[in-house]
């Protein structure tokens, strides 16, 4: 099912970017574990537009109606279901896109795929607003995964080549993982926001976009969780971190920069401290036969730039088969990552939870 993701910790996203409303059901998530609202409001903020010119003028508060599922503060163990109600929609902006394919969009696609009858306002199913309900389920799974004191957090690595400092693979601390989400801007090095401001700012002035890259990771998920084959980690977080619009690549560890490594540079030695397994590097991004060592579990996840510039474009008319120029009206982020950051950080947290759950059930045996 295209918009159903999980085993143990299943979503179901549902809504269209200009429709009214958009939404997820949640099951699998375990009874008694207090549920901060407040908490899930603020994490879910960090994805919504309007804040600053980084991102889509378009001003949604994207607050959430938990319709179900919490009770007193607490899971019930029952089917969490919430509703966001979509508001500042223009959806004059989008008439033209019933039959003009905005070249790097999914507009052809969808015509392709359903006939005409897809609701092509705004991008529809396929819009980055389908990715507020995925927050919601990613805030929950990070309460459930911080009940286990497990801590997931991300940051801009890079924007239009711009580099933050990355997370340390071996001695990441809670502290250092959790401080880019606490800021607007959610980079390691201060000086690196000024660079990729300007860098969006250029982008937009110049009516294009730019892409990048957000590096996740989480500390304290323990080791021997996962299966092999087409089971593991790195199998079930890339299936859901590619479910974000506009993910072009996602790699772990070291990742593609492992085939330039030699196996006595990639492999990553093994210690014991305090009586504790745990190995030198990481290059192995805390997974090694798709099944956790214990060792913080990292990815990094990469964005193209935003489809929707307003530059004219040569495109087609797909239903008359005709060459026509493009020029795109509506609401567009200049770059999607940094808006994208709490929704890689959610996803990734629903993808360990659905392991994790997994591997409590099985662990019993
Ligand atoms: C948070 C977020 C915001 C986005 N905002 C826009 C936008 O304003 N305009 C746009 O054309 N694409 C935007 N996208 C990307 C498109 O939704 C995406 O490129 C499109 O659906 C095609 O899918 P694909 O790039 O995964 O192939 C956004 C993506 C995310 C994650």
């Amino acid at each position: 099912m295209s918009s159903e993701w999980g085993r143990f910790f299943k979503i179901s996203i549902f809504g269209e970017s200009h429709g009214a409303g958009i939404g997820v059901t949640i099951q699998g998530a375990p009874a008694g574990i207090p549920i901060d609202q407040e908490a899930l409001f603020q994490f879910m903020s960090r994805r919504a537009p309007g804040k600053d010119k980084t991102s889509t003028p378009r001003k949604e508060s994207d607050l959430p109606e938990t319709l179900s599922g919490i009770f007193q503060g607490h899971t019930t163990g029952t089917p969490i279901s919430a509703l966001i109600r979509n508001q500042d929609t223009r959806s004059k902006d989008y008439g033209e896109l019933a039959h003009t394919a905005r070249p790097g969009h999914a507009d052809y696609t969808g015509f392709l795929r359903y006939g005409g009858f897809q609701d092509f306002r705004g991008g529809g199913h396929f819009s980055g607003r389908l990715t507020a309900p995925l927050c919601y389920a990613g805030g929950i799974a990070k309460q459930i995964l911080a009940s286990r004191n497990i801590w997931v957090g991300a940051h801009v690595a890079q924007i239009a080549g711009i580099p933050d400092l990355p997370f340390d693979p071996v001695g990441l601390d809670q502290e250092t993982l959790l401080k880019p989400g606490k800021s607007g801007f959610p980079v390691l090095a201060p000086a690196a926001e000024d660079k990729m401001r300007e860098a969006i700012e250029n982008a937009r002035i110049s009516q294009d976009s730019v892409g990048g890259i957000v590096e996740c990771a989480a500390l304290g998920f323990p080791g021997g969780v996962g299966s092999p084959m087409f089971d593991g980690i790195e199998n079930r977080a890339a299936s859901i971190l590619f479910g974000i619009p506009a993910v072009k690549g996602v790699e772990f560890g070291a990742g593609f920069q492992a085939a330039y490594l030699k196996g006595s540079q990639n492999n990553d030695p093994f210690t014991v401290v305090n009586d504790k397994i745990l190995s030198k590097t990481n290059h192995a991004g805390g997974i090694l036969g798709g099944i956790s060592t214990g060792m913080p579990v990292l990815a990094r996840v990469a964005f193209k730039p935003t489809p929707s510039i307003s530059q004219p474009q040569e495109t087609v008319d797909f239903m008359e088969k005709k060459e026509k120029e493009l020029i795109i009206k509506g609401r567009h982020d200049p770059c999607v990552v940094v808006r994208a950051v709490p929704v890689v950080e959610g996803a990734f947290a629903v993808a360990l939870l659905d392991c994790l759950l997994e591997a409590e059930g099985y662990n019993h045996f």
